[in-house]
């Protein structure tokens, strides 16, 4: 089968390795793809939010099947677009994907069907949300209700920066279009952990779950970012808590989705923070997770086109979807300065870099023959190990071999989880 891809990520590199040990699979067209991407499959430079370009490309190739992974695509409708001219798709309808496009809808669809979550309220004018602001506790969470690379979230420790933070975004369009509405939440603590969920709308098959690590800083201080490294599987997440996640949270979304007429059918995201009163909805993504993807497919032993395939037929309860019991790191390199300005166009080399170590690109690209940084997030270095201690150190001693200008990267990926019974 001929491939197409949607995205450039290092999400999307791990699916595209994965997709390409499938014996169905014979080609990947990748767009746009990266730098490293480029060795997997076959990069077209047509951005991932170029509908029209995409459509015209898929219309002229011998395309047999086509994943849509970002938010973007998704959220303009482009897996209805390629189903529209008849190309079987991986990735939700627009009408499912504003389970992640708009935070108000999900909120509201959270709070409608009794699933548990924050308590929250949402707001279109800027005088109501400071009014709501000065009756609530500190800290709050403010969010910007559209996409924003995950970057609109703010946790407000003081009054002050709670009202400052609801101005930019209502007054100032810091977030763009986005912060036009927000959603102002009460703060919850506790450890956070991403399920990835294959569904067909009406099966759905939790991934072993794992850990982002959001901040920029060691010690989950900074900037939110889109993620500095994953770890899989999550031991927080012990089996009471997911069987307690699977009645009170997956199951009911789905039946929720289609109570509304938003048939789910993809990856579903769960971000979820396990409080002291069960584990709550932070955060629903209608894709894949960046960089939970780079930690979690590598375990997946099954076949990962034919279960795309079993999502879009709609026969996923047919599926015996398996994955290895090992543990897995993924160690995002970052560019100097990121999730604020950095800059692009180092030199990166990789010297006797380790064996049995993924490279996943993200922001990368072919320069003549050299490799050279496009992005904030540059690799995603994984290692799959009989333990999670095991796979961390592999990825720092891995890391060591990475050359580039600014290389910057968190020292304490997996110590939470690694702290689980300390
Ligand atoms: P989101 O984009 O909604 O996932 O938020 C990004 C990050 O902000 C989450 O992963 C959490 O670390 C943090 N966060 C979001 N909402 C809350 C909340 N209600 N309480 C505490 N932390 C939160
Ligand atoms: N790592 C969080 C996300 O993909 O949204």
């Amino acid at each position: 089968m001929n491939i197409l891809v949607i995205g450039s990520g290092g999400r999307e590199h791990a699916i595209i390795r994965a997709l390409k040990k499938s014996p169905k699979c014979e080609k990947i067209y990748a767009l746009p793809g990266n730098g490293g991407i480029a060795d997997d499959a076959e990069c077209v430079n047509i951005a991932a939010t170029d509908l029209d370009g995409i459509v015209e490309f898929a219309k002229t190739h011998p395309i047999d099947f086509a994943a849509v992974i970002p938010d973007d695509p998704l959220a303009l409708g482009l897996a209805d677009r390629l189903r529209d001219i008849g190309i079987p798709s991986f990735g939700p309808s627009k009408k499912a994907a504003v389970i992640e496009s708009s935070k108000a809808f999900s909120k509201d669809l959270m709070k409608k069907y009794g699933i548990p979550t924050a308590k929250y309220e949402s707001f279109t004018d800027c005088d109501t949300a400071l009014a709501y602001l000065k009756t609530q506790t500190l800290p709050i969470v403010i969010k910007a209700d559209g996409l924003a690379l995950g970057k609109g979230v703010i946790i407000a420790e003081t009054l002050a920066q709670a009202e400052q933070t609801v101005r930019d975004m209502m007054l100032e369009a810091k977030f763009g279009k986005s912060g036009e509405c927000v959603v102002i939440e009460e703060f919850l603590t506790g450890p956070e952990v991403s399920v990835l969920a294959f569904t067909d709308g009406k099966t759905i098959v939790p991934m072993p779950a794992s850990m982002d690590h959001k901040r920029a800083g060691d010690g989950d201080v900074g900037l939110n970012t889109g993620g500095m490294g994953a770890v899989a599987p999550n031991p927080y997440y012990d089996e009471s808590k997911q069987l307690r996640a699977m009645e009170e949270i997956i199951l009911p979304t789905i039946a929720a989705m289609n109570e509304e007429n938003r048939k789910f059918k993809g990856c579903l995201y769960f971000g979820l923070m396990l409080t002291e009163e069960g584990p709550k909805v932070i955060e629903y993504n209608c894709r894949f997770g960046d960089p939970e993807t780079q930690a979690v497919l590598p375990l997946l032993k099954s076949d990962l086109l034919e279960i795309m395939l079993a999502v879009e037929q709609e026969r996923l309860s047919d599926m015996d979807i398996e994955f290895s019991k090992d543990a897995c790191c993924c160690l995002v390199l970052a560019s100097g300065g990121y999730p604020e300005k950095y800059e692009k166009g180092k030199q990166i080399s990789l010297n006797d870099f380790p064996e049995n170590i993924f490279v996943f690109h993200a922001g990368t690209k072919k320069k003549g023959t050299e490799l050279v940084t496009n992005g904030g997030r540059v690799l995603g270095i994984t290692a799959v190990r009989k333990t999670l201690a095991e796979a961390v150190s592999a990825c720092y001693e891995a890391a060591e071999h990475v050359e580039f200008d600014g290389k910057y990267y968190r020292k304490d990926i997996g110590s939470r989880a690694l702290s689980i019974n300390a």
